[in-house]
């Protein structure tokens, strides 16, 4: 396993990080019923991610429903006193119960939001704290303070974002420094061959300022693994075959191209397909960290390969090429004449 600085941080992650999305058997409230892992099969998938040196883990207090996932991590921290071994990121910012403060990203909710985590997690402090998504109805200022306050007091070392447009992320770097305060060190946001639009803002803002990114669903679900076939069924215990609305939403011939490509490297590096889907979002620039999602103890091994998997520049020019967005103005305007933006 090779490490990374978590973005315009210091520490230390290892390059695939561990979602934990899928921690426990969720009820059906939850999104992720019937996909998830039962409580000691997940605590077995930390055992061995940790064992193959993935020390940076990723949960939210939404994930399973009324905090399932973190309390699975609680466990697994108690029953092996690793604690301190691991990087552990979470977020706030969904909603927690019925109250209009159980929900947002103001400094009310944040604060409650993350004493809950760390009641659930069993620790005293979160290594990465993370706004779930942008909140429109609270001021950036106050997100910033709420989260340097929180940094000041011991409770979090880091702060980073998920899910912001590209002119709110520099809009909380500008409250930041405009205050002197922590400014937030990542962006967590959905990535993969399939989902390539952080290009065009995001990824050059991350750039210009030192951030790191955190894929989020670099399989797309699943699709990229390869298990999915166009004109066929979702095999009936999968994610997509389980949740139809997510397989109709990435059931498009524009996918299946890039699918029939990604098929095509892996056979000629003799890989898994997601292996090499992996492997090359760890080309991309910016990236800190990608953000697995595993159900089984087969699927973990599977994708910590993309670690050891050097994608040829052949292999990855293929790739590009063949799941490029397409260009609108002003970026198509901007590379016409400059050759980038
Ligand atoms: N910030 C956000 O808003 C946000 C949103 C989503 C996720 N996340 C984070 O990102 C993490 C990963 O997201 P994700 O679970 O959507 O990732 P993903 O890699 O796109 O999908 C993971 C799913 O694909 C299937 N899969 C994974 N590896 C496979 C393999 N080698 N072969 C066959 N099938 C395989 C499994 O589902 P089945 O076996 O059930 O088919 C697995 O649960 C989450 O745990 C969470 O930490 C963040």
């Amino acid at each position: 396993m090779k490490y990374r600085t978590l973005g315009a941080s210091g520490a230390r992650v290892s390059e695939l990080c561990l979602g934990a999305m899928t921690f426990g058997e969720a009820d059906e409230k939850s999104m992720m019923h019937k996909v998830s892992t039962p409580e000691a099969e997940s605590l077995a998938l930390m055992s061995r991610a940790l064992e193959a040196g993935v020390n940076f883990w990723d949960t939210a207090n939404v994930y399973g429903q009324d905090g399932l996932s973190e309390r699975v991590i609680g466990k697994w921290f108690a029953e092996t006193g690793k604690r301190h071994d691991v990087v552990l990121a979470t977020k706030c910012r969904f909603g927690m119960g019925p109250g209009p403060n159980d929900r947002g990203a103001s400094r009310l909710h944040i604060k409650r939001a993350l004493e809950d985590s760390l009641r659930r997690l069993g620790t005293d402090h979160v290594d990465l704290y993370q706004i779930h998504m942008q909140d429109a109805q609270t001021p950036e200022d106050e997100v910033v303070a709420a989260m340097d306050e929180l940094t000041r007091e011991g409770k979090i070392h880091y702060f980073g974002v998920s899910n912001y447009a590209a002119y709110r992320l520099v809009e909380s770097l500008w409250a930041s420094d405009r205050r002197g305060l922590s400014r937030l060190v990542t962006l967590q946001a959905q990535y993969n061959l399939i989902e390539r639009s952080l290009e065009f803002e995001h990824i050059p803002a991350l750039r210009r300022f030192g951030l790191g990114l955190l894929p989020w669903s670099p399989l797309a679900g699943g699709f990229l693994s390869g298990k999915y076939r166009r004109g066929a069924a979702a095999p009936a215990d999968s994610r997509l075959g389980i949740k139809s609305q997510r397989f109709e939403g990435v059931d498009k011939e524009a996918n299946w191209k890039i699918l029939d490509v990604l098929l095509e490297v892996a056979k000629e590096v003799e890989a898994s397909p997601a292996a090499v889907a992996l492997a090359w979002l760890l080309k991309q620039p910016t990236v800190s960290s990608v953000i697995i999602g595993v159900r089984t103890a087969a699927q973990l091994d599977d994708n910590l390969r993309a670690a050891e998997l050097s994608l040829p520049e052949g292999a990855i020019a293929k790739l590009t090429a063949a799941s490029a967005p397409t260009l609108h103005y002003p970026y198509a305007f901007l590379k016409n004449i400059d050759g980038r933006w």
